[in-house]
């Protein structure tokens, strides 16, 4: 029997995957406090299909849902999504409480990974934990062996992710079943287009939403609109969580993502071309842009197909009609 318990499974990554998992486990096991409040957007997702949900905080799960877990027979696939993600906006603003948060989220999740006995781990980083010196430029590339240590993340968000590998390393003995998976930045539905924690995609597809009607309507994007990210369509991060899975041995450090940056302005600019009317672009260099920019080193994303530019053009749209149905 194999089970798999995915901690923010109520997210944007861990809805997808728990939507491609249902054919492919005995089990499934969602643990979110769902403080992104996602959970309609997730069921509905998943419909009919059968699933257990824990809805409680992964540092205060009940002895009762411990119990369920340690009840289940055969191997647990246990992968570890929940944390609190959001833009480089309320990062900076944030920077304790996300440190705070997120190390003491992580450490509770590998000791439960570690209770139920879980047969396999994987954890999700990201791309933010690499040192920002190697993030300077459009066309940097960041390599695991070259860019990861000394560290020198540029946020407690990417410093937090590394005290979480080096818990998930240390608890289990740098053994072969666990691993991590370094992320660029996702963009897919469903996602939080709402709140202050919102990510730069869907707050773009917002805020273009939002605009008054009179024309020429003026898009502001913050920053110059020159830096980039490597943008990794969902779906394509549920492959490789899944690839990963499905290994025998798990590599210990992998990262995800295209070898080339997509910059804001490049966002912006796909998004207006799915708009009708006149559109001006503001760039306001009174807000935060973060690192420059940085995508995968030569043939470091191994565990999917080269991601192109086609298929990030496709989410983007995606991502913009998803926004303007939901959107009242
Ligand atoms: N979105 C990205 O661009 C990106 C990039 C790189 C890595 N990642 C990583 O991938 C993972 C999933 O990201 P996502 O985009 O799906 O984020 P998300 O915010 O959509 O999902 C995270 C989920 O975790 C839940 N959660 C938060 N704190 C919790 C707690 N204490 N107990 C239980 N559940 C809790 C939230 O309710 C949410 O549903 C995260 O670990 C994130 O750091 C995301």
């Amino acid at each position: 029997m194999k089970h798999l318990v995915v901690t923010g499974g109520l997210g944007m990554l861990g809805s997808n995957l728990v939507n491609a998992s249902f054919s492919r486990f005995d089990s499934i096991t969602v643990i979110d406090s769902n403080i992104r409040g996602m959970k309609d957007y997730a069921i509905n997702l998943w419909g009919e299909n059968k699933y257990d949900l824990i809805e409680e905080d992964v540092r205060e799960i009940s002895k009762d849902n411990v119990d369920k877990l340690l009840s289940k027979h055969g191997d647990i696939y246990f992968v570890h999504l929940a944390d609190v993600v959001a833009g480089i906006g309320y990062v900076f603003n944030n920077q304790f409480s996300i440190l705070e948060e997120n190390t003491s989220i992580d450490i509770a999740a590998f000791k439960l990974s570690k209770m139920i006995d879980a047969s396999k781990v994987l954890y999700a980083s990201t791309a933010c934990v690499f040192n920002q010196a190697s993030q300077r430029s459009l066309d940097a590339k960041v390599s695991i062996s070259k860019d990861l240590f000394p560290a020198n993340p540029e946020s407690t968000y990417g410093w937090a992710k590394l005290f979480g590998e080096l818990a998930l390393f240390n608890l289990y003995d740098e053994a072969d079943n666990v691993g991590v998976i370094y992320f660029h930045n996702l963009i897919g539905t469903p996602c939080d287009f709402w709140s202050e924690r919102s990510q730069m995609l869907p707050s773009i597809v917002n805020r273009l939403l939002s605009l008054p009607d009179d024309e020429p309507k003026v898009l502001t994007v913050w920053g110059s609109g020159k830096q980039g990210r490597a943008l990794v369509p969902v779906q394509l991060a549920v492959e490789s969580i899944l690839n990963t899975l499905s290994l025998e041995k798990i590599q210990k450090r992998n990262q995800v993502g295209p070898e080339f940056c997509t910059s804001i302005r490049e966002v912006a600019e796909i998004l207006l071309s799915k708009t009708d009317g006149k559109y001006v672009l503001d760039f306001d260099l009174t807000k935060p842009e973060g690192d420059i920019g940085r995508s995968v080193a030569a043939g470091e994303s191994r565990l999917v197909a080269k991601i192109t530019m086609d298929d990030i053009r496709q989410v983007i749209g995606d991502v913009y009609l998803w926004v303007k149905e939901r959107k009242v």
